[in-house]
C-alpha cells in the first residue's frame, strides 16, 4: 500500500506539552522567565526569547515582580523556597510523575528510609528529585556502581527511578542491590512515554522503504530512536528540520515513515509531514 505513516508518539510526550503550552500561556505578561531551559530546543528557546520569556538559574537573577516557570523536569525544595523568599509568582509545570517521584521520596526519606535513584546524577530531574530527600541518598547508573553500593542494613532502603531511564537496565540494577539483602521497597517510577515512542517507531519503521527521524543533533533520545528505526529500515534519515532532507533522497519508497524525537515542536515535525506528502502526491504518486 502507498503511504506516508506518521507516528502518534512524536514529539512532545505530555509532560512537555504541557510545560511548553504553559510557557507560551504566560507569554505578554510582565517579567515571565522559565526556570532552566523549558526544553533542549534552541529553535522554541529562542522564539520564547523573542516573546520576552527569558531563562534563569538561579533565584538571584530576578526581583519580586517576576513570574517563574518550572519546567516538566521539576526543581529541589530549595529552589521553590528561594522563589518564595524572594515572592515571585511561581507556575509550576513539573510534570505530574515527576511530582509523584519527590512526594515518595519526600515520605519515604521522613520515615527514615535511605533513599537510592537510579538515573543519571546530572541530569536536572534527578538533581530536583535528590532535593527532596530528607536522608541519605544516592544515585546509580551502572552495575558498578550498583554492586560497590554499601547500605545501612538497619534502615529501609526506597528505591525510585528517573521517568526516562531504560526499564531493563533499572531491572539490572534493582536485583543486583536486591541480592545485598536489605529492606528494599521499589518504587517504579520510569514514564512509559519514552519506551511508547521507541515502540511505535520501531513497529513503523519495520513495514516502511524510508524512515524519517526529526529531533536536534544534540538529542540523545532523537539519536536512540534513529538507531533503532535504521535496524530496522536501511533507509533512514536523522534530519533537524524539512531543509535537511533531499527529498529526492527517499528515491523509490512506497511507504514512508516519520518519527520525532521528544523535544520536537509540532510545526517542525508538520512542515515535513506537509511536505512529505505534498512530494509524494506530485512526484510519486502516493496518499
Ligand atoms: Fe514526559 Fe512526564 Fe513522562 S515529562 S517523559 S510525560 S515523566
Amino acid at each position: 500500500m502507498k503511504e506516508v505513516i506518521v507516528a502518534k508518539s512524536a514529539g512532545f510526550c505530555f509532560g512537555v506539552q504541557r510545560a511548553v503550552d504553559t510557557v507560551y500561556n504566560q507569554c505578554g505578561g510582565k517579567n515571565v522567565f522559565t526556570y532552566g531551559p523549558i526544553i533542549h530546543n534552541e529553535e522554541v528557546v529562542k522564539d520564547l526569547e523573542n516573546k520576552g520569556v527569558h531563562v534563569i538559574n538561579s533565584a538571584d537573577e530576578i526581583n519580586d515582580d517576576s513570574t517563574v516557570i518550572i519546567r516538566s523536569h521539576g526543581v529541589s525544595k530549595d529552589v521553590y523556597d528561594s522563589l518564595h523568599e524572594k515572592n515571585v509568582n511561581i507556575v509550576d509545570a513539573t510534570c505530574p510523575f515527576v511530582l509523584k517521584i519527590h512526594k515518595i521520596v519526600k515520605e519515604e526519606s521522613a520515615n527514615g528510609s535511605q533513599i537510592v535513584i537510579i538515573g543519571n546524577e546530572n541530569h536536572p530531574e534527578v538533581e530536583g528529585i535528590m532535593g527532596w530527600s530528607l536522608s541519605d541518598t544516592y544515585v546509580i547508573d551502572t552495575s558498578e556502581k550498583a554492586q560497590n553500593l554499601v547500605l545501612d542494613s538497619q534502615r529501609r532502603v526506597c528505591i525510585v527511578s528517573q521517568t526516562t531511564f531504560n526499564y531493563n537496565k533499572f531491572q539490572e540494577l534493582v536485583e543486583i542491590i536486591s541480592k545485598k539483602g536489605y529492606n528494599i521497597i521499589i518504587r517504579n517510577t520510569i514514564c512509559n512515554a519514552t519506551e511508547e515512542r521507541q515502540t511505535e517507531a520501531r513497529e513503523i519503521a519495520k513495514r516502511v522503504d524510508a524512515m524519517i527521524v526529526i529531533g536536534g543533533s544534540s538529542s540523545s533520545n532523537t539519536r536512540k530512536l534513529y538507531e533503532i528505526c535504521k535496524k530496522e529500515c536501511y533507509d533512514t534519515f536523522y534530519i533537524q528540520t524539512i531543509n535537511d532532507l533531499d527529498l529526492e533522497s527517499l528515491g523509490r519508497a512506497e511507504c514512508i515513515g516519520i518519527t520525532a524525537g521528544a523535544s520536537t515542536p509540532n510545526n517542525i515535525i508538520e512542515e515535513v509531514c506537509t511536505n512529505v506528502r505534498k512530494f509524494c502526491r506530485d512526484v510519486r504518486g502516493i496518499n
